[in-house]
């Protein structure tokens, strides 16, 4: 969802005369789009605008350029007009769902005003307010859904993203032509319930995620769809069966449970059980039974004892996920967990999140093993760390590197595995017609 922000920022400046640049030396407006999910990330905020004040100086001390520096995101949200105060040398400061005004701030600010903060929660003015979207690349992402109400007692989304809000299907399936007349093949549907999704349709008819899923596979030139990031107890079945009947649906589905033991769910204030879970899992392997599955989970959650992991452990290997994230259980400041007596030690967490990532890698690894010799489509996404290389992805979200010329960046092409590790696949291209049977079999 922040990359998709940041690329709605880009696109927003873009429209005013701004040109995109990675050199802060070059950069007349520098704006950090921040994440306050876990403390690492909040941490980075403080040290990346400490980067932002010394290149502001030095243009400024070096060129008499004036930089002006823009904070956006959920940090904002957290921090309030604090922010303000603490960063002197900030120019606006603007939370997730007011970042549009960025223009307009910018320009009262070039007219003498003193820096300023917004950060209203209302979603629904935002999306009219932005600019034309435009495909960055042959995968885009599409915003269908934002916030939450689910109140995870770990989760800070909440409390800055605010409450769930559903784009109307008009503007989704609009929002999704722009992309595909500007260049995109695959698009990812975000929310942060994306499968709470209910937006109205044009008569005013709350629609689910399943129907919006099977209008967007209407549309010309959509090779490839997914959507992230969804809750396991508002899998209904009509979205389950889109994985068999929508072709362009991709046969992955990231499904975070978060915890294998039911004890550690209900402190989480999760709304289900590891059975419910594991049901939802079986009806999807028997509608696509290919599905490669992902998940989150986080260790160490206050109250987690060692059977609560292990049962965490055993979970994992049941399922056989596919990939998966995972983290240690974060302090935040105002979620109900931040007070929870039995916080665990931090060496324990450390303990259990290194076990786990092993596991989980090991497993990714049998599923990445799981391709070699088969032959599969992949849409070419970037350029490769080496000279003549591409990268992209499989089907089943697999990373993928093969040989191959520039051109082709953007495009689909049929490759034949031929190695594979842990975290990536490589490949040769091949001419030969993709068997639709070569692409279901990964165990
Ligand atoms: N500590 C650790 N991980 C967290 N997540 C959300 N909040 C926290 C927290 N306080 C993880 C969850 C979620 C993912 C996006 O981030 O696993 O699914
Ligand atoms: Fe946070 Fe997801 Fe729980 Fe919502 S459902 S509170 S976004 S972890």
């Amino acid at each position: 969802m922040n990359v998709y922000d940041s690329l709605r920022i880009l696109d927003l400046m873009k429209a005013f005369g701004y040109e995109e640049t990675m050199d802060l030396a070059d950069a007349d407006l520098m704006v950090l789009n921040t994440c306050h999910i876990r403390e690492k990330a909040t941490d980075k905020v403080y040290s990346e605008l400490g980067r932002f004040r010394e290149a502001k100086e030095k243009r400024w001390a070096n060129e008499r350029k004036q930089t002006r520096i823009a904070v956006t995101g959920c940090v904002v949200q957290a921090m309030g007009e604090g922010m303000l105060q603490k960063l002197s040398f900030v120019d606006v400061v603007l939370g997730p769902q007011r970042y549009h005004l960025l223009p307009q701030l910018l320009a009262e600010r070039e007219k003498g005003s003193r820096p300023k903060m917004e950060a209203d929660f209302s979603a629904d003015e935002k999306f009219d307010a932005l600019a034309p979207v435009q495909a960055h690349g042959a995968r885009s992402f599409l915003a269908v859904q934002e916030g939450c109400d689910k109140f995870c007692s770990y989760c800070v989304v909440p409390y800055t993203r605010g409450c769930e809000y559903s784009r109307p299907v008009k503007d989704i399936i609009e929002e999704a032509k722009l992309l595909l007349q500007s260049g995109a093949k695959d698009i990812t549907l975000l929310g942060q319930n994306v499968n709470a999704f209910h937006g109205e349709d044009e008569n005013g008819k709350e629609r689910d995620l399943g129907y919006l899923i099977r209008k967007l596979a209407e549309l010309d030139g959509l090779k490839r769809m997914s959507y992230v990031t969804s809750y396991p107890s508002q899998m209904t079945d009509d979205l389950i069966v889109a994985h068999k009947e929508v072709p362009q649906l991709m046969p992955y589905l990231h499904l975070p449970i978060q915890s294998g033991s039911d004890k550690i769910l209900k402190a989480m204030n999760r709304r289900y059980t590891t059975r419910l879970y594991e049901e939802v899992v079986d009806k999807l392997r028997a509608a696509r039974p290919d599905i490669a599955l992902s998940s989150d989970f986080i260790v160490g959650f206050p109250g987690e004892t060692d059977e609560d992991f292990e049962q965490t452990m055993r979970l994992v290997e049941r399922i056989g996920y596919a990939s998966a994230f995972s983290f240690k259980y974060s302090r935040r400041p105002g979620t109900p967990a931040s007070v929870m007596k039995e916080q665990v030690p931090e060496k324990i967490k450390s303990e259990r999140l290194i076990r786990l990532q092993e596991l989980i890698l090991s497993l990714q690894k049998k599923a990445n093993e799981a391709m070699v010799g088969k032959t599969t489509e992949i849409l070419l996404t970037e350029r490769g760390k080496k000279k003549g290389q591409l990268s992209g992805y499989s089907p089943y979200m697999q990373n993928v590197h093969i040989n191959a010329p520039e051109e082709l960046l953007g495009s689909f092409i049929c490759v034949k595995i031929k190695q594979a590790t842990a975290t990536s696949l490589t490949g040769e291209r091949t001419d030969s017609a993709l068997s639709s049977s070569d692409d279901k079999k990964k165990g």
